[in-house]
């Protein structure tokens, strides 16, 4: 009976352990602090040429989207962000988080021509 008990509160215990460092690492991934977005992040001076060097190579009218333009790239901003951000994209190739966070912030700043 006394034994019993024992693993019970073993169990109890053992589980609170588990459950607890499990949460503190959920939350340390989410509370890695997201970079603020700079409101002046600009297309032609530091999103195109990521696009262009990491993209265009296969986003050139053969495959869609086409990403050649301005305009290619803003009306398929949201798909593009979203496959930097899960690093489907680009293929054959590796974006630093920087200029992850630099898509990611000129889609959430309207996708702007400037
Ligand atoms: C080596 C070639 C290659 C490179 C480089 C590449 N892509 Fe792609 N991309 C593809 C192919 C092939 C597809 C379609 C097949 C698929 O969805 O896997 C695609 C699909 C996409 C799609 C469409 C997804 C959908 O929902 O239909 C988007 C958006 C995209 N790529 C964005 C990008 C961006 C942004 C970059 C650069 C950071 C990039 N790609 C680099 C080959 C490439």
């Amino acid at each position: 009976m006394k034994n019993k008990k024992y693993i019970r509160t073993l169990i109890l215990l053992i589980s609170c352990v588990a459950f607890s460092s499990c949460e503190s690492y959920v939350e340390e991934q989410y509370a890695t602090p997201m970079q603020e977005c700079d409101p002046d992040i600009s297309f032609a001076n530091m999103i195109k040429p990521i696009i262009d060097n990491n993209c265009v190579s296969c986003h050139n009218g053969s495959q869609f989207p086409d990403l050649r333009t301005y305009q290619g790239v803003s009306v398929n901003s949201e798909i593009v962000k979203e496959q930097v951000i899960n690093r489907t994209m680009p293929i054959g190739g590796v974006l630093s988080n920087e200029e992850i966070n630099l898509i990611k912030c000129w889609v959430e700043n309207g996708s702007l021509n400037n």
